[in-house]
């Protein structure tokens, strides 16, 4: 590869020169050489040596030290880059193998230029997807295929959380990949209900989605005895149904009784015939959680303390009146709460946040 010799004092002006106009080799670094000089690399287009751009500095022919590129912007074209500025996407999240990244309005038209910089640039992603916003009434994400590596368009794909594959679809079914640790910690509380039981739970995720939260819990030996799952949108409902068999195709010890249904949450009471038997309950319904509760709490046992964990958005100010909201939810529905707390996980905008709710009580 060709390098130019300068000074080294110099090295950051021809640098800059050189990328300026476009004749720095990319992803190729500097070179020391002997007498303090260091050579930068150049790209084919660089004029030889002759030309009058170089002040008499020469060029030497040399093995170049090559790195890859670090930003996935690096594969675009100079051009192009400078056409799309300000409005580069700065952040993208990944399910499985696919990429999904949300373009502003001026930059969809290149779309596909960056979508394939990026394919270049992430060995492990298959597709990237423009991310179009929240749609329908199961709030899943218009998602556009922009390019794939194999042609393969298919939006399913398998993520790895804590050691278990899930399959998801993130054109069709909600999955947030950021709320893992709120499920690492299902488990501890499920553990902690166990103990204090001893005895396997029974448990209903009636906004099960894909199945996460079942993922950490259906895989802990000894802790289920029954599990009742569901979910309404029925493009999660299916994979919820081929998930949950997988996972507990790993348990050493499957829950005795496991039902899966594509119903409302609301109607769990019902297809339980009111046998008020749920020991862990979980509400997982962000926008809706807190008018569906007292719909859900006729499914809790009244033999032994039970658990809700459940997650919603709220005002910001609002925080501090939830405990007392939730509990007297649950005294109107005959329980008593033994221990109540609301905490925020993340911010949700300006005025909003996302708040987790935890509450021990037992019914009569
Ligand atoms: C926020 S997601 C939670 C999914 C899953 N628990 C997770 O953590 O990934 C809420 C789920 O509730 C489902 N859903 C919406 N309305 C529902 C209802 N009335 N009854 C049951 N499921 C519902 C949606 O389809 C979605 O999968």
């Amino acid at each position: 590869m060709r390098h130019l010799r300068v000074p080294s004092a110099e090295t950051q002006h021809w640098l800059e020169l050189c990328r300026t106009q476009n004749w720095l080799q990319k992803g190729a670094g500097v070179l020391s050489l002997e007498d303090g000089l260091k050579g930068i690399p150049l790209s084919e287009t660089a004029p030889p040596e002759s030309d009058k751009s170089w002040l008499g500095n020469t060029i030497i022919l040399a093995a170049g030290i090559t790195k890859g590129p670090e930003h996935w912007s690096e594969h675009l074209d100079q051009k192009l880059l400078q056409e799309i500025g300000e409005e580069l996407p700065n952040s993208y999240e990944i399910q499985g193998d696919i990429l999904i990244v949300k373009l502003e309005e001026q930059t969809r038209e290149y779309g596909t230029a960056i979508a394939e910089a990026m394919l270049k640039q992430l060995p492990s992603i298959r597709l990237v997807c423009a991310d179009n916003g929240v749609i329908g009434e199961f709030r899943v994400r218009d998602l556009e295929p922009l390019t794939s590596r194999n042609n393969d368009l298919s939006t399913i794909t398998q993520i790895r959380e804590n050691g278990v594959m899930i399959s998801t679809d993130p054109a069709k079914v909600y999955f947030s990949a950021r709320l893992s640790k709120e499920r690492e910690d299902n488990l501890l509380v499920a553990q902690k209900l166990r103990k204090q039981l001893s005895r396997p739970l029974r448990i209903c995720d009636p906004y099960a989605g894909v199945g996460p939260s079942l993922a950490t819990l259906l895989r802990e030996e000894g802790l289920v005895s029954e599990c009742y799952a569901g979910d309404l949108n029925p493009d999660a409902f299916e994979l919820l149904k081929g998930n949950i068999e997988h996972f507990i195709s790993k348990s050493p010890t499957p829950p005795k009784q496991l039902k899966i249904k594509n119903i409302d949450a609301r109607k769990w009471k019902d297809e339980l015939d009111n046998e008020h038997k749920i020991d862990y309950l979980l509400v997982n319904l962000p926008h809706h959680s807190l008018e569906h509760l007292p719909k859900l709490l006729p499914l809790l046992s009244t033999d032994n303390s039970t658990v809700i964990r459940g997650w919603a958005i709220i005002d910001r100010d609002s925080l501090t009146l939830q405990e007392g909201n939730i509990a007297s939810m649950i005294k109107l529905a005959g329980g008593n709460v033994e221990s109540i707390s609301c905490s925020e996980v993340k911010g949700f905008s300006s005025s909003k946040i996302f708040m987790r709710f935890e509450s021990w009580q037992t019914f009569s």
